[in-house]
């Protein structure tokens, strides 16, 4: 519910090709934010880092900056995808919502 969150910031989401803007909670993960919004993704594990199915990619449209590199192991997990994207592809997991997040392009893979 919008008045739980504190901190709000506005997150520009893409699924299935329809544009929507959700809040996400500072510091939570990008994945808590699109659960909450009843986002549909399949999100396995949990959140544990093991499944791959949070992919999302991250594309610019609002900043030249570059959005923080996944690790190893992240990385590992995101190329086995078909989908993968070299500097666009992470997991909704493993990522923090944050002001920086706002000027990307959010869109949610279909695995
Ligand atoms: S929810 Fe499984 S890797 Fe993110």
């Amino acid at each position: 519910m919008i008045s739980n969150i504190t901190n709000a910031i506005s997150l520009n989401i893409v699924e299935s090709d329809i544009e929507k803007t959700v809040l996400g909670e500072k510091d939570e993960s990008l994945l808590e934010a699109l659960q909450r919004a009843n986002v549909p993704v399949a999100a396995i594990c949990g959140g544990q880092m093991s499944c791959g199915t949070c992919h999302v990619l991250l594309q610019p449209y609002n900043t030249k900056e570059e959005f923080k590199s996944p690790d190893a192991e992240e990385e590992m997990l995101l190329e086995d995808s078909c989908y993968y994207m070299q500097g666009q592809s992470r997991l909704a997991c493993q990522i923090k919502v944050d002001k920086q997040l706002s000027k990307y392009k959010i869109v949610i893979v279909q695995e």
